[in-house]
């Protein structure tokens, strides 16, 4: 696929090393041209430093790997090329507080509904924001659930096959109207890493019997 990352930070690094490896064309963005060289030299496997305008066009799915406060900037930037119109867009922002974990929209909405408001006719896609971003570095990082929404279903399948090829197991949970849960989840595991517990401890471990084909 060829897949559009705007963002150079961790999560930038994190999932556009694992595609990399997985072999898709990868066109990495930001606002910090220098940074996005740098991201690209450092990933290696034919990565290129892009506009952010490049990095969306054409592209099978995008991944806005940037901070919540900066989403509406880099979106105003692929939006005045008018690019992200039917594109995937991959969301894994969290707007919490920071070491609190409180989600900081309204209740009813969700990031996820702002950025899909923010990028008219992108189908928008919830993922990849409950696991930190060394998960996606560890060598061994395999086993884990990525639980996922969205609308549409060209996108979602995009997204599964992405989180496949990122060493994890994708899990749809439905509309983008189950963003906001899966924004609250990440607050609640924030919050309970803040307060120094592992959040695998507060949550049951269920025996869930193989699906019946
Ligand atoms: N790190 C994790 O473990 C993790 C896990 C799940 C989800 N997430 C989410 O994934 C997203 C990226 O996280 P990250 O860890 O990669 O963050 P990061 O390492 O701090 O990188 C943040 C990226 O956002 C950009 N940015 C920050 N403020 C901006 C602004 N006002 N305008 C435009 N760009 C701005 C930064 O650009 P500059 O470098 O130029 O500042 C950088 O490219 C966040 O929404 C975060 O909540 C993170």
């Amino acid at each position: 696929m060829r897949i559009g990352i705007l963002g150079t930070g961790m999560m930038a690094a994190a999932l556009g090393g694992r595609w990399a490896v997985a072999g898709h064309d990868i066109a990495v963005a930001g606002r910090s041209p220098d940074k996005a060289r740098a991201l690209a030299a450092e990933l290696g496997r034919g990565v290129r430093a892009t506009t952010v305008a490049e990095a969306t066009v054409g592209a099978d799915a995008v991944l806005l790997a940037v901070a919540f406060d900066g989403v509406e900037e880099i979106l105003r930037d692929a939006e005045s090329a008018g690019t992200l119109a039917g594109t995937t867009l991959i969301d894994p922002t969290n707007a919490v507080e920071h070491g609190v974990g409180l989600h900081r929209l309204p209740t009813g909405t969700s990031a996820a509904r702002h950025i899909a408001g923010l990028a008219p006719g992108a189908h928008v896609v919830k993922a990849f924001h409950l696991l930190p971003a060394t998960h996606w570095t560890e060598p061994t990082a395999i086993g884990a659930t990525v639980p996922i929404c969205g609308d549409d279903l060209g996108a979602l399948r995009v997204t599964e096959t992405l989180i496949r090829d990122a060493g994890a197991e994708p899990a749809v949970l439905g509309g983008l109207d189950r963003a906001r849960q899966l924004e609250e989840a990440a607050g609640f595991v924030i919050g309970l890493v803040f307060q120094g517990f592992d959040p695998r401890t507060a949550v049951p471990h269920v025996r869930v019997a193989a699906p019946t084909v």
